[in-house]
């Protein structure tokens, strides 16, 4: 059975202050289900649920949440798996001591700092050194869906950012179509699981596993995700405004633990 995760993504927002009061919330919120995790328990409705906040946040997170959910980050640097003279840049090494995930490649990065295939494919291979598992996110813009290029489009991003990659049981893949990205208007649940099975099989092509995650991304709340996964394809959700309420997020949460329960 294919892993299933929930992941909040932070992005640049709440101060160490503020990240530490969500996670405190979180805390309170998701008692029982930490309690289960510490406890080991397992069972066919067992999520993963990771909270990615900005670099200055982390620790403070951690020392609340660390053990109890996931933690991960927003990026690391392509230039350097460990440390040195890379002015501004945060490495897997660094970030390791508290993370263990890492959003790779999200279209924000990709379409306003210009991030690169060819950095993103370096980006995974420096996560596999430090041992973390990196969320490689793929999604077209408004224009090229316009155009019905989509699937080759995404399959390209796919093939071009794993060109060198091997750890495929550390894998996690989002597709975060761009235009619905902080619209508040998700994509079509059939258009979704069309984009994931077409990811699927192209994974199991390159790296001749069937089980690596493939989320959806992109204006997820508790009012679509019901919908979202109910064909059983899309293994979880990478999420953003909704995330950053966390009664919102708790409810997404239940909402996917029941159904995944079943
Ligand atoms: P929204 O959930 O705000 O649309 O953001 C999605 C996203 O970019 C998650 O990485």
């Amino acid at each position: 059975m294919r892993e299933k995760l929930l992941i909040a993504n932070w992005k640049m927002n709440f101060s160490v202050i503020e990240s530490s009061k969500k996670s405190r919330q979180l805390e309170v919120l998701f008692e029982d289900k930490l309690q289960n995790r510490m406890q080991n328990k397992k069972n066919k409705s067992d999520v993963k649920i990771i909270i990615c906040p900005n670099y200055l946040s982390l620790k403070s997170v951690h020392d609340i949440l660390g053990g109890k959910l996931y933690l991960g980050v927003q990026s690391i640097t392509h230039l350097s798996e460990s440390e040195g003279a890379f002015t501004g840049e945060i490495s897997g090494a660094l970030v390791r001591e508290f993370a263990e995930f890492a959003i790779i490649g999200h279209s924000e990065r990709r379409n306003m700092l210009m991030e690169t295939n060819s950095e993103i494919s370096e980006k995974l291979l420096f996560c596999s050194k430090n041992n973390i598992r990196p969320i490689l996110c793929l999604g077209e813009n408004q224009e090229t869906r316009s155009n019905d290029s989509h699937l080759t489009y995404v399959i390209n991003q796919l093939r071009n950012s794993v060109s060198d990659f091997k750890e495929w049981g550390s894998l996690i893949v989002a597709y975060e179509p761009v235009w619905a990205i902080g619209t508040g208007v998700a994509c079509e649940p059939e258009d979704a699981v069309q984009m994931i099975r077409t990811i699927r099989k192209e994974l199991k092509i390159i790296s001749g596993s069937d089980l690596i995650p493939v989320l959806y991304g992109g204006s997820v709340s508790s009012s679509n995700i019901g919908v979202l996964i109910d064909s059983g394809d899309i293994d979880g959700a990478l999420i953003g405004t909704s995330s950053m309420n966390p009664l919102e997020f708790h409810e997404i949460i239940n909402i996917c633990t029941k159904m995944w329960g079943k």
